[in-house]
């Protein structure tokens, strides 16, 4: 059994109770013995929904962007039937996000300062409001490597307010990537079922903590979002960024285990997508749903190689300005009991990690 605090086992129960009950209503299910594992599905290929212009949708695809998007997957796969030449604007991703946002909560678009990066200016003359995501070459981001990309959720620092993303392919590669995705908040359920202290283990206050960017970032799994909605976040380590779990928590170890072991590319109940043409992309659901890429290459004989453009949404205009901070944002009636974690102050920007003294400090104190 966990040992936990009254104050943690008020975090931990009462969340994952709330937790339970709304995924359950939103799977339509009554219980969760009734629910299907998810894990016994083999992983599942998108399906691509064909658009004839991003900019005039037409309500048969705005309602088929809008099931896939809120499927389980949580992915609205699409290809472009025309896409217009780059360095067209509005940019394709835009004009299609725009005229969905009511629908997927797309109303508040972020602007990344990677937007404008030197690099980006130097290569595409001007920012068309996307982030150039491609091989830049020499010592660079993990993603702008052709390198894989290991499962992670977009917005690290950014408190978890990115609650969408979008992809859109501006240029493709000689040979594309499997991008492949795994709704976290659905996949739990199946943990749940099986091995409930092991679920409740994902909605610890400090369950998974990163190095990320001069920065410690310690928070749940699983949680409420500020609307009282289920959120999930989690990652996996890569060259740049080291992972870890709360120490001496065996539930919690076996906890991510499980989550490892399925969120491999293709694993059982992922869903996966080759993006490798130009005007193919996906909207993605980032408050449950994670992501990660295959390594890919850039051809060498006719010089064609992959640009992505990404774009993300937050939630609300209190997160609109891009940050690094430490904190996270979650449903208010538990985000009180640490505020340390949750509150106003690690939700600014300006932190850095103080290795020496082993925790977060304000820059210039
Ligand atoms: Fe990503």
């Amino acid at each position: 059994m966990m040992l936990l605090s009254s104050v943690e086992t008020t975090f931990v129960e009462d969340q994952a109770s709330e937790f339970l009950a709304r995924m359950l209503r939103r799977l339509g299910s009554d219980s969760l013995a009734a629910l299907k594992p998810v894990t016994s599905e083999p992983a599942a290929e998108l399906t691509v929904i064909p658009v004839a212009d991003p900019l005039a949708l037409s309500s048969a695809e705005r309602d088929a962007l809008t099931a896939s998007f809120r499927s389980r997957h949580g992915v609205a796969a699409f290809a472009l039937t025309a896409p217009p030449p780059l360095g067209s604007l509005p940019h394709p991703l835009l004009a299609l996000a725009d005229q969905l946002s009511d629908r997927l909560g797309l109303g508040f678009p972020l602007t990344h300062p990677a937007e404008s990066a030197p690099f980006v200016l130097e290569t595409f003359g001007r920012s068309d409001g996307t982030t150039k995501i491609f091989d830049v070459g020499g010592m660079s981001h993990e993603a702008l490597t052709p390198r894989p990309l290991p499962p992670h959720f977009d917005g690290t620092g950014n408190a978890c307010g990115v609650v969408a993303f979008g992809l859109y392919i501006d240029g493709a590669p000689g040979q594309a990537p499997v991008n492949y995705f795994q709704n976290i908040a659905v996949l739990a359920l199946d943990l749940a079922a099986a091995d409930e202290e092991a679920f409740l283990s994902l909605f610890l206050p400090d369950a998974i903590t990163v190095l990320w960017q001069d920065l410690r970032i310690s928070r749940p799994i699983l949680f409420l979002d500020p609307d009282g909605q289920p959120q999930a976040w989690f990652r996996a380590p890569d060259a740049e960024i080291s992972v870890a779990v709360r120490p001496g928590c065996p539930p919690l170890e076996r906890a991510r285990a499980f989550i490892d072991e399925h969120t491999r590319p293709c694993a059982h109940g992922s869903s996966y997508i080759r993006l490798d043409q130009v005007g193919g992309g996906c909207l993605v659901d980032n408050t449950a749903t994670i992501h990660g890429r295959t390594g890919y290459a850039d051809a060498s004989d006719d010089g064609a190689r992959r640009i992505l453009s990404r774009k993300w949404w937050v939630r609300s205009a209190t997160d609109q300005n891009y940050r690094i901070c430490p904190g996270t944002r979650i449903d208010e009636r538990f985000g009180r009991l640490y505020p340390e974690l949750f509150g106003p102050e690690s939700l600014a920007d300006g932190w850095v990690y103080d290795a020496e003294a082993g925790r977060n400090v304000r820059r210039g104190s």
